[in-house]
């Protein structure tokens, strides 16, 4: 019980974090420079912010004429309706308004719209953003933030990490073009991994060599990642940018090397001293375990890890499938790569006729998070990894 409250508490937590403006800046170059009209005339809506510091509202209100934009609208939601509640102080931007409510300020969503030049100085920027309250509390799941999204053409933000899925559904449901970040393991969830295969959704450019780093609005102690005292920011491990809009990185083939010169040349010692890729016995692909030692003349199908689709260039590979977490539609669930079979997290074996060499297993190892490979003496020797099943465009 202690436990599922503390990843409860986690889990709220890990839903206050907050994205830095070089990052949304790196972000948003890449698309703009694949297409620099891909803004133009646009609505871009930002929910799930906090418009008054957010580095979203900040950046694209300040880049609201360079980017040709249309309109900015900015949601945040209440305090009060917050898994996780913050002390909250009101700023003083909003008790210096005439229109702000004690009543409101805690119980309901703001609005920010920047549209038009409100200063007179001739310009449309940040000093021309106008709020009010919502109607109700901006819950990205309300009629209210329904119907702004209908309006916008584009959606820009960072979700809360919990409502991931939820958000993903949303932005479908509605054939809206997105950039958003989420966990990369989010890719192998089964009501995300066809949007992926079927190019509906895919990485966008990236955080600065991979490292995603946030400022965390709570204490330290469950946020999910590093923690830095001197900067107050936490990384996060496979932290991605998602989205469906074209920027060039995606149009880069991967430059890899032959089979036989993997053999003589990979930096992987496993891949240079076996001379040989394994088979899975259970399903006719082959078995590759590092992206960069993809053979670039293998036809058949492969079997990659999941960080290959930071690499994805649609041009040079299609997916296929992916093993795991109920997205393996076109893969079998039974599980056995050449001598182990992979196990659950319940301890049982995934192929039936693997419950022999369950019976020794070293259950004692299983955390009960991951998936395990089991050998032919029952000993769990080491953690399964997911894989996405891949085969070279013709
Ligand atoms: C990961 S934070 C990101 C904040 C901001 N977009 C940024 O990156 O700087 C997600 C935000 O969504 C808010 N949130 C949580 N559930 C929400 C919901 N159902 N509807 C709208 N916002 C929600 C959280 O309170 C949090 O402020």
């Amino acid at each position: 019980m202690a436990n599922a409250n503390l990843s409860n508490a986690k889990t709220a937590k890990n839903d206050e974090f907050y994205t830095q403006y070089a990052d949304i800046q790196k972000e948003i170059n890449a698309y703009l420079d694949y297409d620099p009209d891909v803004f133009r005339g646009k609505t871009v809506l930002l929910p799930c912010d906090d418009p008054e510091w957010s580095n979203f509202t900040k950046f694209f209100a300040q880049n609201f004429e360079l980017l040709g934009l249309k309109k900015l609208i900015s949601t945040s939601f209440a305090p009060e309706s917050k898994r996780y509640k913050l002390p909250y102080q009101p700023t003083l931007f909003e008790t210096a308004q005439p229109y702000y409510s004690p009543d409101k300020t805690k119980t309901h969503g703001k609005i920010f719209v920047l549209e038009r030049d409100i200063t007179g100085d001739n310009r449309i920027n940040i000093d021309d953003l106008e709020w009010q309250y919502l109607e109700g509390d901006g819950d990205f799941r309300s009629k209210e933030i329904c119907a702004l999204r209908d309006e916008a053409d584009l959606i820009v933000t960072n979700p809360p990490f919990s409502l991931f899925r939820e958000f993903v559904a949303w932005l479908t449901e509605a054939d809206k073009k997105f950039i958003i970040i989420g966990n990369m393991n989010a890719i192998t969830y089964k009501e995300i991994f066809p949007l992926i295969k079927d190019n509906k959704m895919w990485m966008g450019n990236g955080f600065q060599s991979g490292n995603a780093y946030f400022k965390v609005m709570m204490l330290k102690e469950y946020a999910d990642g590093v923690y830095d005292a001197e900067t107050g920011l936490v990384k996060f491990r496979n932290c991605c940018w998602f989205t469906n809009i074209d920027h060039g990185r995606r149009h880069e083939p991967l430059k890899l090397m032959t089979m036989a010169e993997n053999f003589k040349h990979s930096k992987h010692k496993d891949i240079r001293e076996r001379k040989k890729y394994l088979h899975y016995d259970n399903y006719d692909a082959m078995e590759v375990p590092f992206t960069d030692a993809i053979p670039s003349d293998y036809d058949g199908v492969m079997g990659v890890p999941i960080s290959f689709l930071d690499k994805y260039c649609p041009e040079q590979f299609e997916i296929l499938g992916a093993t795991q977490r109920g997205c393996h539609d076109d893969v079998p669930d039974i599980k056995k790569y050449d001598d182990y079979w992979e196990m659950t997290q319940l301890g049982k074996p995934t192929g039936s006729s693997g419950n022999k060499t369950n019976e020794n297993a070293n259950l004692q190892q299983n955390d009960g998070k991951k998936n395990y490979f089991i050998n032919k003496q029952g000993y769990i020797i080491q953690s399964a990894y997911q894989r996405i099943f891949i085969r070279k465009k013709q």
